[in-house]
């Protein structure tokens, strides 16, 4: 058997948290990140026959029977990962119609995965619903679309628009808008519903006052995601208190989307509040 430490998904896993955590979205145990792998990128790693533990999961995902997930531990950070891997990270294979989870590898000090396991796998079969290439889901708390979330109005074209506005490649990262989810409580089922619904429509999930969710068909794509709309809000805050003068207008978002052969939200365009402060300004 190879060393399971030195597969791709593992290397890269560990580097996608250093590189969050560097990123201070991740302070302490902030974040969680589930990547779902391959039986064949594991079959010459691991034994896939030897089951460590089994952990109840809470709840079902038929979709997901069998699927192999390599997943981020509850209470774990981000920040240390690299030295402890096995600790801190697990696999798990998807059992029993997803309501049992079989502990391949990992979290050697008798932890388990994810308090949001119930957000993570609900969420993967939704999108995998709408991309079966999809392979990621990921969740942090970057400063500014958390800061965001308490000043900007939490209606999701608008919200959308105004990240979009920000910066000229929003639209064409995102072109599928962000969606929003009021204040809630974390680490249930309940909010892995609604947030799996979220991603029926959107790669981008806010959690309002919380952080943000990501999903996307690798790695690198679904951080590009958040750094994108994170630099976008951080671009916001910088200028939401003053009296702003330019802007991209709404047919140059579209000429973007165009040019680019993207396909806006339909109907997201004309309701930014940046809208109304380029308007208010020019009185
Ligand atoms: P975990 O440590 O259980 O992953 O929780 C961190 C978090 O961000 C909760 O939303
Ligand atoms: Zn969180």
């Amino acid at each position: 058997m190879k060393d399971i430490l030195a597969a791709p998904s593992v290397t890269a896993l560990i580097r996608t948290m250093s590189n969050m955590y560097a990123k201070g979205w991740d302070e302490r145990n902030a974040g969680n990140i589930s990547l779902r792998l391959e039986e064949s990128e594991l079959a010459d790693y691991l034994d896939l026959q030897a089951v460590d533990r089994r952990l109840p999961t809470g709840f079902s995902a038929p979709s997901l029977d069998g699927m192999y997930f390599l997943v981020t531990g509850t209470g774990k950070y981000f920040k240390n990962a690299a030295d402890a891997p096995a600790r801190d990270l697990g696999i798990v294979r998807l059992v029993q119609g997803g309501s049992s989870a079989e502990l391949l590898w990992g979290f050697t000090d008798g932890s388990r995965f994810t308090s949001e396991f119930p957000a993570h796998m609900m969420s993967h079969a939704a999108r995998l619903r709408v991309d079966p290439e999809n392979r990621v889901v990921l969740h942090c708390h970057p400063t500014h679309l958390l800061a965001m979330s308490f000043v900007h109005d939490l209606d999701e074209a608008a919200f959308t628009h105004t990240l979009w506005q920000m910066c000229t490649e929003c639209v064409m990262v995102f072109p599928d808008g962000i969606n929003v989810l009021p204040w809630m409580l974390c680490g249930t089922n309940a909010i892995g519903e609604a947030t799996a619904k979220k991603m029926e429509t959107a790669r981008l999930v806010l959690w309002a006052q919380h952080g943000v969710y990501g999903a996307g068909r690798s790695l690198d794509e679904c951080f590009g995601l958040i750094e994108t709309a994170e630099k976008a809000a951080e671009v916001y805050l910088k200028i939401a208190h003053l009296p702003v003068v330019n802007t991209i207008p709404d047919e140059g978002l579209q000429q973007i989307a165009d040019h680019f052969g993207v396909k806006l939200r339909e109907g997201y365009l004309n309701k930014g509040l940046s809208q109304k402060i380029v308007h208010n300004s020019k009185k």
